[in-house]
């Protein structure tokens, strides 16, 4: 049987170690460094949380409408469900915030990601072409966050 991850909010005292898994996660180019994982965390609505064992999710909610910023796992802690548990922990908060969907968009071209996503309910509602540096599209993604509400639940 394997042990839940260990997940907990993050705050104001933990862009160092926001960044520092961004960091490891992410080409040099596209890491947020602790300057900006700072200035994500004091923007209105914007919530994020740790994995004990080394992963991160920063999300946004405004309304009825709730967005992942960015998700990362370790790479020596990945296939272990923390990016399962970030996104689940991330979709009850952004419920009891008030939000009824949620969003995100994940390049084309990053298998476990979508893969990821997919398994925790989200499906596709949209394409940004060449979103991303690298020329690649982004997928938008999104699932509802009632538990009523079943659409593009697994
Ligand atoms: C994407 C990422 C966050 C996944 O984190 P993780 O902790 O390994 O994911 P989980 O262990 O919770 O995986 C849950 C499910 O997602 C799918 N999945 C995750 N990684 C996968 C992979 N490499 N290949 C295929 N499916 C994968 C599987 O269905 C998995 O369930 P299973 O292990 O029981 O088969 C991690 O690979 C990562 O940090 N990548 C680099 C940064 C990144 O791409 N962030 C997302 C930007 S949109």
């Amino acid at each position: 049987m394997t042990n839940r991850p260990l997940i907990m909010r993050a705050g104001r005292a933990h862009p160092i170690v926001l960044a520092t898994i961004h960091a490891h996660c992410f080409p040099a180019g596209e890491a947020w460094d602790a300057s900006v994982m700072a200035a994500e965390l004091s923007q209105p609505g914007v919530f994020g949380f740790l994995a004990e064992a080394g992963g991160m999710i920063l999300c946004r909610v405004a309304a009825d409408e709730a967005e992942i910023l960015t998700l990362a796992v370790l790479q020596a802690a990945r296939r272990r469900g923390i990016g399962r548990a970030l996104v689940d922990a991330a979709a009850s908060y952004a419920l009891s915030q008030g939000a009824a969907r949620f969003f995100l968009e994940v390049s084309t071209s990053n298998q476990p990601a979508q893969a990821l996503y997919r398994s925790a309910g989200f499906a596709q509602v949209g394409i940004r072409r060449r979103y991303y540096p690298d020329g690649a599209d982004a997928l938008v993604l999104s699932r509802g966050l009632r538990s009523s509400d079943n659409t593009n639940r697994p």
